[in-house]
């Protein structure tokens, strides 16, 4: 995984806040923001226990058309998971646990079965760790509120994030 050059930003967008209601809702957004990713993406979601980093996940990877059961990976730091071309699948999903991870040295050292350049990378308890993995990356703010909806804050830093997040309806 060493071979992941970084690419150059172009600064990064005003955050946008999604309402998500519902962990239905959650997931939605999730497939919404798939047919946007392309290979070589980053992104990094934060926020507590609990506020649906790893539904978001899910929804990407139903978006992506990708194989297995996307779960918290407690046990296991990283999971690959292969398109699967029946159901559209084009990249495969790199999701990642950052929890117990100091940087992004030890990202590095994962060994995975596949180039995160020809990936889609989901990094949950990414943030302030692994952001050098790629100038270009888009980064996931869950919030979970007292009345358990859910709101995520999006900000993308570097290439054209601020064209494809207007792609997707939630541009500033
Ligand atoms: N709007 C919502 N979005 C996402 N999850 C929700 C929402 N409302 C309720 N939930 C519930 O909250 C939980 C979120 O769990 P999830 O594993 O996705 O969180 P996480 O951020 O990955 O947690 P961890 O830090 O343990 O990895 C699920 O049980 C889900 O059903
Ligand atoms: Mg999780």
């Amino acid at each position: 995984m060493t071979d992941w050059v970084g690419r150059q930003g172009e600064g990064s967008t005003e955050p946008v806040t999604v309402e998500l209601p519902t962990v239905a809702d959650t997931k939605d957004f999730g497939r919404r923001l798939a047919a946007v990713l392309r290979a070589g993406d980053l992104l990094i979601l934060d926020g507590p226990l609990g506020a649906g980093k790893t539904a978001l996940a899910q929804g990407i990877a139903a978006g992506l058309g990708v194989r297995g059961a996307v779960t918290s990976p407690t046990f296991v730091i990283a999971r690959v998971h292969q398109p699967d071309p029946q159901i559209g699948g084009r990249l495969p999903l790199v999701h990642v646990d950052a929890y117990r991870l100091s940087g992004i040295a030890e990202v590095n050292d994962l060994d995975l079965d596949t180039s995160l350049e020809d990936a889609v990378t989901v990094i949950e308890w990414g943030e302030g760790k692994v952001e050098q993995l790629s100038d270009v990356h888009l980064i996931v703010r869950l919030r979970r509120r007292d009345d358990e909806t859910r709101a995520a804050e999006l900000v993308g830093i570097g290439g054209d994030w601020r064209h494809r997040l207007e792609r997707l309806g939630v541009g500033s």
